[in-house]
């Protein structure tokens, strides 16, 4: 296995999706929620995190509404993430904007267009996370989700298509000649004749190339076909990495995907998303993160255990050890692999009771990276990742509620521009100029 070069720098996403809203944050008298179907929520972070130079804001996105989460939070309901992201592009500058489209539901022509359009109106700011999505088939005619395999040979082959619209209309054929009369060149538009196995596009595609660096693309999947088709065409990977250990093997497996497909390991970025839950104290910091999930109750814990392990609980005694014996062989969860793999970790190498288990972060809430702790906490943490090789940088999604917030723009990230690990300053004005600027 190859390691990638290491980079000079962070690369660090921040969420507007107002993950530091959800469980009970939203409750706060001043967390802002009536904004949340409104514009203003998410500008006022994209300004913010523009203040602090990240590389981009992003919005993942699902087309379904688990309707029983509606009861206690916002849940999955959310405005369209690319609008969303049309709207902070003529308020922001210099900022990224990573916008979510799913290649099991959508259509390659229309999601060209749409991350085009987005590249014009932001000038060149434009990232695609693409996703095969995780549910919501019912609402696109299917009658179960498609396996992992088909899932990503039409993201594939849909990213392909979408690729060769984006060089359709090549900017040489675009002449605006107020004399001669002449608006394009149409010899260099280019039809690209596609007829796969999901897809027939003859194109070309109805808006020109921008005249600027191409799109990145970001990808979130952790199967073999996940990482494989990382490898192949992804500038970054949103992951969950609970732990060191899981980041290191999958930073291991991208590099090995990225060389087989003749790149770079360095050109995937791995960026796992990072949980903050922040306060001046850890004991602040822990009563917070005890707070916002205070409603996910031992009934929830198990069921959570049941979906990630496919162990049932719910007679176990609170005292009673667990083991790797205990683990039920062969089964694999619909949830991500890295998650329940790290779960698995945790069994083997720390024994916890039944109790100890259902208490741990990772049960109750975030599946990602979690930082329970001050800023300083939070900038140690992420220094030592980023020192040890495992991460690129992460996508931060603070927790619990606004204070985290503000402590990860006001503090952590100028901490850790002051250490040399983050830009102090932008040096590029498009998304593809921010993620080389912090390579060797
Ligand atoms: C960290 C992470 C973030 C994801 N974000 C989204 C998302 O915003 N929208 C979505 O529809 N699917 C999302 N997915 C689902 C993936 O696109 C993919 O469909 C799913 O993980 C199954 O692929 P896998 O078997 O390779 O993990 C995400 C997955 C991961 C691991």
């Amino acid at each position: 296995m190859h390691q990638p070069e290491h980079r000079r720098k962070l690369c660090i996403g921040m969420s507007v999706a107002p993950t530091w809203l959800s469980g009970e944050g939203w409750r706060d008298p001043d967390s802002g929620i009536e904004g949340l179907y409104s514009s203003d929520l998410a500008l006022d972070v994209a300004r913010r995190a523009e203040a602090v130079h990240m590389d981009f804001v992003f919005r993942p996105d699902a087309s379904f509404l688990p309707m029983q989460m509606m009861e206690q939070s916002f849940g999955f309901s959310s405005l369209d993430p690319t609008l969303l992201m049309a709207t902070l592009a003529r308020e922001t500058s210099r900022i990224g904007l990573v916008t979510t489209i799913s290649t099991t539901f959508g259509h390659p022509y229309s999601a060209a267009r749409q991350m085009m359009s987005l590249h014009w109106l932001s000038r060149g700011r434009a990232g695609w996370n693409v996703v095969t999505a995780l549910q919501g088939n019912e609402n696109f005619g299917l009658p179960e989700m498609p396996s992992s395999e088909t899932r990503y040979a039409r993201a594939a082959e849909f990213t392909d298509i979408v690729r060769r619209l984006w060089s359709s209309f090549p900017l040489e054929a675009l002449l605006v000649d107020r004399a001669a009369g002449r608006y394009a060149d149409t010899d260099l538009l280019l039809p690209i004749d596609h007829q796969g196995a999901h897809f027939a596009v003859r194109g070309p595609l109805n808006l020109p190339q921008y005249p600027g660096p191409r799109i990145p693309l970001m990808q979130a999947g952790g199967s073999k076909y996940g990482v494989d088709f990382a490898g192949q065409v992804a500038d970054m990977v949103f992951a969950q990495t609970p732990d060191l250990q899981s980041a290191q093997a999958l930073r291991a497996q991208l590099s090995d995907r990225a060389l087989a497909h003749h790149r770079q390991p360095h050109d995937v970025r791995l960026l796992p998303g990072l949980s903050l839950y922040l306060g001046e104290t850890r004991a602040e910091a822990q009563a917070l993160f005890l707070a916002t999930n205070r409603r996910v109750d031992r009934k929830q814990r198990i069921a959570r255990v049941q979906e990630f392990l496919g162990l049932d609980l719910g007679d176990w005694p609170g005292a009673r050890r667990l083991t790797d014996a205990d683990l039920p062989e062969g089964f694999t969860s619909p949830r991500c692999k890295t998650h329940c793999d790290a779960l698995r970790r945790i069994i083997r190498d720390l024994t916890p009771t039944v109790d100890e288990l259902l208490a741990r972060p990772e049960i109750q809430a975030s599946v990602h990276w979690q930082v329970i702790g001050t800023p300083e906490d939070a900038v140690s943490e992420i220094a030592g990742w980023f020192r040890a090789g495992a991460v690129d940088g992460f996508i931060a999604v603070p927790g619990g509620s606004v204070r985290s917030l503000d402590l990860l723009l006001d503090r952590v990230i100028p901490a850790l521009a002051a250490q040399g690990l983050f830009r102090q300053s932008y040096s590029a004005d498009t998304l593809l100029g921010h993620l080389q600027e912090g390579r060797d």
